[in-house]
């Protein structure tokens, strides 16, 4: 493997050596002091890739995506993103978080803030970019998020929906290599979540890296290249959506499959209109 270290400016394409994942996950646990939440995950996404994580409350994904940002410190085994090692004792911690973008159920905007602002302000103060680029930067991917006439809005006067896009907009605005979503439509009124899933579609249709924790099993279904089934803090089963959802090898994933699935919103009777907020391939 060429150790090779990517310019700082490095475009997504360069940074990661090729042939190698864009996210590594070898062996890694993490405790809350007696509580073993993770307990050796191994798992890999290649760049361009969409893994969805799934799994019952308390099985360890949060933790899991906050130790790949270094949120959490891992207790054990290792983490590279981008061909870096983020468990190395010595890696910088800022650097790296620069290029993974997170996104969390609570939108987490500063509130006395319009949103050009809210997407300025990380911009400058992490990246040190000035403020007309900053505000390009801003209008660039408030376009791409579908809200460029939300600029000058302040976050109380949008809907949860258009906060949690102003959220994924403030992430793509730093440039990261990667994203995480954790759970980014729990917290939205059902009638808001499918603008949320359609920007995120739209993403991993660019070719964003991206691991999303989500109960969207019709999402799952269309978007992930992958599914992850986690329960205590293990990675149960993983396979192509179309397998781990419909056709669970594991009863612990089909038990857990049955408690939240909704049959009707996975696999739509034979002639029925899936609805709006599946849109065509491509
Ligand atoms: N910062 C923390 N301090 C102590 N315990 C935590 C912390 N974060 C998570 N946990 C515990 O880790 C376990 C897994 O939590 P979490 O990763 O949030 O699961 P999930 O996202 O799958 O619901 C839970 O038992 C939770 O109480
Ligand atoms: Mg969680």
């Amino acid at each position: 493997m060429p150790q090779q270290t990517p310019p700082a400016d490095a475009t997504p394409a360069d940074a990661t050596p090729a042939g190698r994942p864009e996210i590594e996950i070898r062996d890694l646990h993490k405790s809350f002091g007696d509580n073993h939440v993770l307990r050796g995950i191994d798992l890999d996404v290649a760049p361009g890739e969409v893994v969805c994580v799934i799994g019952p409350s308390g099985s360890g994904k949060s933790t899991l995506l906050r130790c790949v940002n270094l949120l959490e410190e891992p207790s054990r085994g290792t983490v590279h993103v981008g061909g870096t090692e983020l468990t190395d004792p010595d890696v910088d911690i800022d650097a790296v978080r620069r290029r993974i973008g997170m996104v969390f159920q609570q939108f987490n905007l500063f509130p006395h803030v319009d949103v050009t602002g809210n997407l300025t302000l990380p911009q400058r103060r992490v990246l040190g970019r000035d403020k007309a680029r900053a505000a390009e930067v801003a209008r660039e991917n408030l376009d791409r998020v579908g809200l460029a006439d939300k600029a000058g809005a302040f976050p109380a006067q949008l809907s949860g929906g258009q906060q949690q896009r102003v959220a994924i907009a403030r992430a793509l605005s730093m440039g990261p290599e990667v994203m995480l979503f954790d759970e980014p439509t729990s917290a939205l009124d059902p009638e808001l979540v499918g603008e949320v899933l359609s920007v995120m579609r739209l993403l991993a249709g660019e070719g964003m890296t991206m691991m999303v924790v989500t109960h969207e099993m019709s999402f799952a279904r269309e978007v992930a290249d992958r599914v992850v089934f986690m329960d205590g803090g293990v990675i149960v089963e993983q396979g192509p959506a179309a397998q781990v959802i419909t056709r669970p090898a594991h009863e612990r994933t089909r038990n857990f499959l049955d408690r939240i699935l909704d049959p009707a919103a996975v696999e739509p009777p034979v002639g029925e209109d899936p609805g709006p907020t599946r849109q065509p391939e491509g």
